[in-house]
């Protein structure tokens, strides 16, 4: 398989690289990715002189780019570039706009005139909006966007819709539960509260901290985007989660037990304004069509991910300082490659 990956220098782009190699070591994968802050190319140092993989810098909802790097036969797209926090998008949408809405739309557009055979649109929960306590959303459930993120994710899923709808266009979409796992950017909950505990921080929870999400670990989200990839039924859309909605507090204490820190630490702040109460996925259908499981259990995926920030605290100082910044301007812009050699 010939993959253009998206937004692949990011955090689930990335465990997903490492994943598809490791799965299909004669895999090719072009990921095209603008490099915003949440990047890193640490994420993917490992794979820089791999023949068979290829980084082009640059933006998803450039068309000229776009149309270069499919210059190159390609098998299928799996699209995970996005802006992703929602605290961000409260602050200022406009980039979520461009790239999750503008920017999918340019790919999809793309995508469709290069006859691609397989696109896989990668989607959240956050789409179907806040659940009552013993409700969840499956495949059919309504759309009810609360944050501005989740608004433009919802925009973009409605796009890769009327694409399979209009002209058959062969795309898929996820849409996954909260993930978490080595290289997450530490803006977010998991990695933002295992960094602060490490360094005896104060650990910020929102509100009474008994909002509700589904914490799957993310090889688990990257090995059923590639049961998507290979089996899932184009039109369709598949919900991915572990099944087991938590407090966030409670993700807090067992964090706080992992690391042997005390309970004082929990500082209760401000609430995130309109913060989804519970994310809640009925997960029968990828499970029964494909036979996707998680494996990874909630406990042990949270110790690996202690074990991996508390050995990388390099890779979380570069997140912090700009360097990587820096570091990306060696690379080339997409104008400068010899796009012929991708
Ligand atoms: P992330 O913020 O860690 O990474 C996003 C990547 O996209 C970055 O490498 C960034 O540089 C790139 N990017 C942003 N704008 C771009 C543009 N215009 N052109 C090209 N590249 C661009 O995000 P993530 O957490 O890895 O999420 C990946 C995908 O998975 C997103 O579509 C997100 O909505 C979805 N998702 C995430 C979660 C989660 O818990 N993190 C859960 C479900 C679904
Ligand atoms: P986040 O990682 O931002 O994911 P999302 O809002 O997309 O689900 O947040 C996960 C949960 O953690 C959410 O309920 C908000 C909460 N939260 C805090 O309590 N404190 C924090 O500092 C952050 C970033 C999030």
């Amino acid at each position: 398989m010939k993959l253009l990956v998206t937004g692949g220098a990011g955090f689930i782009g990335s465990n997903f690289i490492r994943y598809y190699f490791k799965a299909h070591p004669d895999a090719q994968i072009i990921n095209v990715d603008k490099l915003t802050y949440a990047a890193n190319l640490n994420n993917l140092s490992e794979f820089e002189s791999r023949p068979g993989y290829r980084l082009v810098r640059g933006d998803i909802a450039d068309a000229r780019l776009l149309e270069d790097v499919f210059d190159t036969p390609l098998d299928a797209v799996v699209h995970f570039a996005a802006e992703t926090h929602v605290d961000r998008s409260i602050a200022n949408a406009r980039d979520f706009i461009h790239t999750n809405v503008l920017g999918t739309y340019t790919l999809l557009d793309i995508s469709r005139k290069k006859r691609i055979g397989r696109f896989l649109h990668v989607s959240t929960d956050e789409v179907y909006g806040s659940l009552a306590p013993g409700d969840s959303a499956d495949e059919q459930s309504s759309i009810q966007p609360n944050s501005p993120y989740a608004a433009s994710k919802a925009a973009s899923d409605m796009l890769v819709r009327s694409f399979w709808h209009t002209y058959r266009f062969p795309a898929v979409t996820t849409r996954c539960s909260n993930n978490y796992g080595p290289y997450q950017f530490p803006e977010k909950f998991v990695p933002l509260m295992i960094t602060h505990l490490l360094e005896g921080k104060k650990l910020p929870v929102y509100g009474d901290g008994l909002h509700e999400r589904d914490w799957i670990f993310v090889e688990d989200h990257c090995r059923a985007i590639d049961r998507v990839l290979e089996a899932g039924r184009a039109g369709e859309v598949y919900n991915i989660g572990f099944g087991h909605p938590v407090p966030n507090l409670e993700i807090v204490r067992r964090l706080i037990r992992i690391v042997g820190a005390s309970e004082d630490l929990i500082d209760h702040v401000a609430d995130r304004p309109g913060h989804d109460r519970r994310y809640a996925l009925c997960t029968t259908k990828i499970r029964r069509e494909l036979g996707w499981e998680p494996r990874v259990g909630l406990q042990q995926g949270l110790a690996a991910t202690v074990e991996w920030y508390r050995a990388n605290p390099a890779w979380v100082a570069s997140t912090r300082s700009g360097e990587y910044l820096a570091y990306y301007e060696k690379f080339y812009s997409h104008r400068d490659a010899s796009l012929a050699q991708l």
